[in-house]
């Protein structure tokens, strides 16, 4: 079972494309709705609540757990990585969604930290995600490292995942979506990065406020194909599933349905999580 971790309803984007890209495998879907959002607390926190969900994953029986947050990537992967794992859960796989992202806005694998591509055309690329994943600086010192000719900006986003998890309607979240574009659309960028996984819910909202000369770069099909493509070179982390997908949510069930309008097709029967 592959598990997919956020801390609410967007990591459904990921496990959406997932589903596309991998029919054969079975799922195991987290959203900590009832801590949620995470973009405004303390990297201790994000830490503490991203590994109880990695935990309950891997406890039931998930081998690779996919963090479809950017701000638990962000923030909480590594340590993860490196300090938890290899004791709880030796030969267990945790995984974000950072890595494919920066390899697809560069065209650079993540292997290769300096390339020499001082040809290539300078571009203006704006980050919209959570005040954390901004913070962090991740997205930006990677993709600088790689592709020194894009120039990335980060805009931090407060207050959407809140009202996309709280069922705002369409026009308080395209007038706050406006808002944030608003805010940088004179430094003219060439491309946008919705570097949240809720973002993808809302994305015509985006698009409709961007105009058509802006690249969007959208996570869901990105990371799926990564994925896909890392699962063919590392079969011992797949299962001949039942294609079954199961969702669990520390919140009421109803609740999540009630309130977020956006989810996608198939993913909307939460179970709740009782520990
Ligand atoms: N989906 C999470 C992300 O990708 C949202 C984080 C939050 O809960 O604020 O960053």
């Amino acid at each position: 079972m592959i598990g997919v971790f956020d801390s609410g309803s967007g990591g459904l984007t990921v496990l959406s494309a997932l589903r596309t890209h991998l029919p054969e495998q079975d799922f195991l879907y987290f959203g900590d709705h009832a801590n949620a959002p995470y973009g405004h607390r303390s990297n201790e926190q994000i830490v503490e609540l991203t590994r109880r969900g990695t935990d309950a994953l891997m406890a039931a029986g998930c081998t690779l757990v996919v963090l479809a947050c950017n701000t638990a990537a962000a923030i909480a992967l590594r340590t993860l990585q490196q300090d938890w794992l290899p004791t709880a859960y030796p030969g267990n796989r945790i995984l974000g969604v950072l890595v494919p992202m920066v390899e697809a806005i560069t065209g650079v694998p993540w292997s290769q930290e300096h390339p020499n591509n001082s040809s290539e055309i300078t571009q203006n690329i704006t980050l919209f995600a959570t005040r954390k994943t901004v913070e962090s600086g991740a997205f930006a010192e990677e993709i600088g490292k790689r592709a020194p000719h894009l120039t990335l900006t980060g805009k931090a986003c407060p207050g959407l995942v809140d009202a996309i998890e709280g069922g705002a309607g369409k026009g308080p979240l395209s007038g706050l979506i406006a808002g944030f574009v608003e805010e940088i659309i004179n430094s003219a960028p060439d491309a946008v990065v919705l570097g949240c996984t809720h973002f993808p819910l809302v994305k015509q909202y985006f698009a409709e406020a961007l105009g058509d000369q802006v690249t969007i770069y959208s996570q869901p099909d990105i990371v799926a194909a990564s994925l896909a493509d890392y699962l063919s070179r590392h079969p011992e982390l797949t299962t001949n599933g039942k294609s079954t997908i199961r969702l669990l949510t520390t919140a009421e069930p109803s609740d999540v349905k009630a309130t977020n309008q956006f989810l996608p097709n198939g993913l909307t029967d939460f179970e709740k999580y009782t520990g």
